[in-house]
């Protein structure tokens, strides 16, 4: 088939852009000789039409609500696989087979144990520090104890290694940050067990199976969201040639805000505000449309997903069964629900095609999990792990350019020096 060509016309002149086609049949107009050839930006505020680059991880279909890893669609991966193989899959485009397996879980089970710079360091953070903030810190610390394996240059070899690192550090410094906040001691990891099983170990000091699974689950819907802004982020200090574990503590500071990660942390806090104020769901929906509220519904719409969000449906029926599982009964799990009916039914989210995202669900099971609300970021960081470091060693593969995007320049003209000492 014969690349579609679009036409730009400026000033009566035409110029020819070809049209790059995805596997879905997906399109973007290629514009990248656009300033060389015409003198002129393409102009695109929040990137909200661009696609930065090209990328075979994930597939998302914000109008149908899909959302696929590698081809695999997320509900599946979800009831079916752990989240090291999802992590696996995110890595290397494939599921992993049993010896494949075997071997990955491996070499991340190498680095369950942090290294003791990261934990003397997190000893000295301020005891107030958010949790996401104290994880930035301890991801840019592993810059510091793997000095000699930082450089782009560095082997392929020594990159895996890197990827194993940061993978097998996670458990422990998402365990460790709760429990300094909880002022408990540190637990030694339990070397061989299960990925979420050692983790739930590390918070808890208890084996829980059915929280582990629970956990997997939870991880794996939060694996990868192609380029999202954190996602983005990652990529764009990585494209400077910058190591991955500051590329991911960059992504991380992404993630934290409460329109992306953060909404999580402000989702539960929404909801138990409607509660003690005694807030009826229509009252609170009459004050997020009032726009001098300045209130968002916390929990809803999304960039991508004009449908549906499909984790959200998923973490939805999930939150019934966990609750159930583990005899707890919340209140606000009844709040989050009728909400989410009176909005659904208001033109104001229906107009604007505004949907429960990820965000809207996923603390009432990690409450019902036993992590507290200042916690829920990191852990959407800890899920999100996998995509991050797998985007970031795509755009290596494929050599992508530093990530530099143009402005239009609204500030004043040349002028002439002035100054208050008269001179
Ligand atoms: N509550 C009330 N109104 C909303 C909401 C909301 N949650 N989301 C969007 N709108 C309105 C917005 O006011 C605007 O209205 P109008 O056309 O009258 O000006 C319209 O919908 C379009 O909104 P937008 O801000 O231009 O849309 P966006 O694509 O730039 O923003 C979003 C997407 C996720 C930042 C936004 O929907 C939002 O702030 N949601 C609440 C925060 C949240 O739940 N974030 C988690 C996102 S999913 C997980 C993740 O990525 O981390």
């Amino acid at each position: 088939m014969a690349t579609e060509i679009v036409e730009i016309k400026i000033g009566g002149k035409s110029f020819e852009y070809p049209v790059t086609v995805g596997t879905y049949d997906e399109k973007g107009i290629d514009i990248s000789k656009l300033l060389a050839q015409t003198g002129y930006v393409t102009f695109d505020i929040g990137y909200k039409n661009t696609g930065a680059t090209k990328s075979a991880i994930t597939f998302l279909d914000g109008d149908k609500g899909i959302l696929e890893y590698c081809g695999y669609p997320i509900d599946q991966l979800a009831e079916k696989s752990n989240f090291l193989e999802v992590c696996y899959l995110l890595l290397h485009g494939e599921l992993p087979t049993k010896s494949q397996f075997d071997e990955f879980e491996a070499n991340v089970q190498r680095y369950y144990e942090l290294p003791t710079e990261v934990v003397a360091v997190l000893k000295s953070l301020p005891k107030d520090m958010h949790p996401m903030g104290i994880l930035s810190v301890m991801l840019n610390t592993l810059c510091g104890c793997y000095p000699n394996d930082l450089e782009p240059s560095a082997s392929e070899a020594t990159h895996w290694e890197n990827v194993y690192r940061v993978l097998g550090h996670m458990p422990a410094m998402v365990a460790y940050i709760y429990r300094k906040k909880a002022g408990l001691s540190f637990l030694k990891p339990r070397k061989k067990a299960d990925y979420c099983e050692n983790f739930i170990y590390m918070m808890t000091g208890k084996v829980n199976k059915t929280i582990a699974k629970a956990m997997h689950t939870l991880l794996i819907l939060h694996a990868d969201h192609e380029q999202n802004c954190s996602t983005s982020t990652v990529r764009i200090i990585g494209s400077s040639g910058s190591n991955l574990f500051a590329s991911v503590a960059g992504g991380n500071n992404a993630l934290w805000g409460p329109l992306h990660g953060g909404a999580n942390q402000e989702v539960i806090e929404m909801l138990e505000e409607i509660k003690t104020l005694g807030r009826t769901p229509e009252e609170h929906i009459a004050m997020v449309k009032d726009k001098s509220s300045n209130v968002r519904l916390m929990g809803f719409g999304h960039r991508v997903y004009k449908n549906f969000d499909p984790r959200a449906k998923i973490i939805k029926r999930f939150a019934d069964v966990v609750l159930k599982d583990l005899n707890i009964s919340d209140p606000v799990l009844d709040i989050a629900k009728s909400l989410e009916k009176t909005a659904l039914e208001d033109s104001y989210f229906v107009d604007r095609k505004l949907f429960p995202n990820v965000d809207f669900y996923s603390g009432i099971i990690y409450r019902a999990l036993g992590i507290p609300v200042d916690m829920f970021t990191v852990m959407f960081s800890f899920g999100r792990m996998p995509g991050w470091v797998s985007q970031w060693r795509e755009l290596r593969a494929s050599k992508e350019p530093i990530g530099r995007p143009r402005q239009i320049y609204t500030g004043a003209k040349k002028r002439k020096y002035v100054t208050y000492r008269g001179r």
